[in-house]
């Protein structure tokens, strides 16, 4: 058993992050200096994905320019001698992955993004990987210990982490029969439930290890909360014919759909960045900052 496939749903509109995504793709926001997709491809090839599936729109096509090869780009580099970023460039994808593009035509919710790359999957398990919640794995990457999940049981993989009362309304949250320490069978999966209706306090995050059967259901699944085609409504309906596992992940996630997630992936992948983490704690330690203000609960936003 073995994940090859790996697809990464990045056709959403962006709206929470207006004007940035008006004309390009939220999922190519820089954080630190890559652009959010690239952490994501990344994270799929550490768990040995090779085919990467990206379901795209309108004003998608710096992600597409992103991970082609950049002739006028790279020569200018290597006439200048700027052998350290020509290889950085050159590095971004190794030569045995191959990219493959899918129009999503409108954005009718992840759900109908994932149906979307139904050809390019065929008939076998794959992950999904949204790019913006950013996740930096502790002992390995998000991925890679879902890998070792899929591999040991032999079943559908999500991540999840336990989020507070106020939280849970903006997630898929799991139902969950314990097997270990923070390894659950799901039992049951529902889609921005409130704080009272909630089965538990695991939500769901951006990763996913899936079957094809889940592609069968999403053809036939009706737009759910928000209007939207619900990845997790197909979840739940698959749940009645096979094993799904919910896993806490080992590290910690940024929500870089949100401005507030995306500065504090910004201000902490900084501060252990190898050639300027110590300089940019130091600037940090030194900055006049404001009394703190009471929390507004503005930013879900
Ligand atoms: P989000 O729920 O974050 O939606 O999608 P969004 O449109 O990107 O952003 P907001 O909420 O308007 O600010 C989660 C992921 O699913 C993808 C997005 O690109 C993102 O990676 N997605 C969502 C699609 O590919 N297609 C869709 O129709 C919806």
């Amino acid at each position: 058993m073995r994940i090859r496939k790996a697809l990464f749903p990045v056709a959403g509109l962006g709206t929470r992050f207006l004007p940035a995504t008006k004309a390009s793709p939220k999922e190519m926001l820089p954080v630190v200096d890559k652009p959010l997709i690239q952490y994501a491809v990344q994270e799929a090839l550490s768990a040995g994905a090779e085919e990467l599936i990206f379901i795209t729109g309108r004003s998608k096509n710096a992600i597409m320019d992103h991970f082609d090869k950049a002739y006028e780009l790279e020569a200018e580099l290597e006439a200048r001698g700027k052998s350290d970023m020509l290889k950085v460039v050159q590095e971004i994808l190794p030569p045995h992955a191959t990219c493959i593009f899918i129009r999503q035509a409108e954005a009718l919710g992840l759900g109908h993004a994932v149906a979307c790359g139904r050809a390019a999957i065929g008939n076998e398990d794959f992950a999904v990987i949204l790019a913006d919640d950013l996740i930096k794995g502790e002992s390995a990457t998000c991925m890679e210990q879902m890998r070792r999940v899929y591999e040991e049981f032999g079943a559908s993989v999500i991540a999840v982490q336990e989020v507070a009362p106020e939280e849970i309304h903006r997630y898929g949250v799991v139902e969950i029969k314990p097997i270990s320490e923070g390894l659950g069978e799901v039992t049951g999966i529902v889609e921005k439930p409130s704080a009272e209706e909630a089965p538990s306090n695991w939500a769901v995050v951006g990763r996913y290890i899936l079957t094809p059967h889940v592609l069968d259901i999403l053809e036939a699944t009706d737009p759910g909360a928000g209007g939207e085609i619900q990845l997790t409504d197909a979840i739940a309906e698959a749940l009645k014919q096979q094993t799904v596992l919910a896993m806490r992940f080992d590290g910690k996630r940024y929500d870089c759909g949100s401005k507030l997630g995306y500065l504090q992936a910004n201000v902490e992948l900084a501060l252990s960045h190898p050639e300027f983490g110590a300089q940019f704690a130091n600037y940090l330690r030194d900055l006049p900052l404001p009394e703190p203000e009471p929390e507004s609960s503005a930013e879900s936003a």
